[in-house]
């Protein structure tokens, strides 16, 4: 089958709309448009994501988002006509609301526009906002760091990879979420916690590094967010100082075990490209401590993490995943699938 070259994805599997079109062609991916709609402002609100209400908004969202997808990409849309060679939908996993109306309605436009529609694997697809302008090779280690999981794999090929290990319960990004709900700072709390650390002192809380030191490569992050909530509660009038110095001090833990596991994986199976994908890699100081860290360690290794706008959670990844993995299901077969995992 020849590979598409134009491809528009659909991403909507927690509180994000996104549709993006890329164009490909060999190793090269370009993106044409990548529109994006959050219901954050609305989620924080209430502290978290209320999953009916974000699927309400998807619902609102999703025909305008992918319109202004198709406008940005070809200036004469919507005539003369669309040239679209495929579709790709985030499949899972995610909130079964909010992944079925990325998925129903790419169902759709594959059945009337009579173009294959492929089913991508989010926590895959994260990865693959490292192929946008760029080129990474195989093999590789994978760190996904998202707002659901923290997971470590050996990229062996397209579509091939081994699980190293993950998260033996909260996420590194739900570590940061919760956390900052602690600390009475809005949804989603990674980057808030991470504006705030920059003005605090990463050493003024002596926080756990959990299974730092263990010799696999799982994580566990529930620990440190009790850790914190020990410390909130001994300190019942925080000044702002506490807040920042309490943030630094998270991060810094954060960063210290997602670090250390990452370059243990690469030296263990003498890999040379190390490959950091999800929301949390829009981390500047995990991004810039796995730098310094993998190149003291082994000067050949070389590290990709996508531009911030790329790592969390967007259509342009999806488009790009289908490309490098093109598997089109016929749409009557396709379901959204909640609990897919990378284990
Ligand atoms: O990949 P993503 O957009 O959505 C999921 O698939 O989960 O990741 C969202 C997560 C949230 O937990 C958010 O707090 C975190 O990524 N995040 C950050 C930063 N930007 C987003 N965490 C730390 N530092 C950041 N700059
Ligand atoms: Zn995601």
């Amino acid at each position: 089958m020849i590979k598409p070259k134009i491809i528009l994805g659909i991403e909507t599997s927690c509180d994000e709309t996104s549709a993006s079109v890329i164009k490909a062609e060999g190793d090269r991916v370009q993106l044409l448009s990548n529109i994006v709609a959050s219901s954050a402002e609305l989620q924080s609100k209430y502290g978290g994501i209320i999953p009916e209400q974000a699927a309400r908004e998807q619902l609102k969202s999703i025909i305008p988002v992918i319109q202004e997808a198709l406008s940005q990409a070809f200036p004469l849309y919507p005539k003369p006509y669309t040239p679209i060679d495929a579709i790709a939908v985030t499949q899972g996993p995610g909130l079964i609301g909010s992944l079925l109306v990325g998925v129903e309605t790419a169902k759709v436009l594959a059945t009337i526009w009579q173009k294959p529609l492929v089913p991508v694997h989010h926590l895959m697809g994260h990865f693959y906002a490292n192929w946008i302008d760029n080129s990474p090779s195989f093999p590789a280690i994978g760190l996904l760091i998202s707002g659901g999981h923290t997971d470590l794999v050996l990229l062996q090929g397209h579509g091939k990879y081994r699980y190293l290990g993950g998260t033996r319960d909260d996420a590194a990004g739900e570590c940061f979420d919760k956390c900052a709900r602690l600390l009475g700072l809005p949804y989603p709390g990674g980057p808030m916690i991470a504006k705030l650390a920059k003005e605090g002192n990463p050493k003024a809380f002596n926080l756990p590094r959990p299974m730092i030191h263990s010799d696999d490569f799982d994580f566990s992050f529930s620990g440190l967010k009790t850790a914190v909530v020990n410390t909130v509660q001994n300190y019942p009038n925080p000044s702002e100082q506490f807040t920042k110095d309490l943030s630094a001090s998270l991060e810094a833990a954060i960063v210290d075990v997602l670090v250390k596991k990452t370059i243990a994986a690469a030296k263990k199976y003498n890999i040379e490209h190390i490959l950091v994908a999800g929301g949390v890699a829009a981390n500047q100081t995990l991004t810039e401590c796995l730098a310094r860290v993998a190149k003291t360690a082994h000067p050949v290794l070389k590290l990709f993490i996508p531009p911030p706008n790329l790592c969390t959670d967007n259509a342009a990844y999806i488009a790009t995943a289908a490309y490098f993995n093109f598997n089109p299901l016929d749409p009557s077969k396709l379901q959204a699938n909640p609990n897919l995992s990378l284990a």
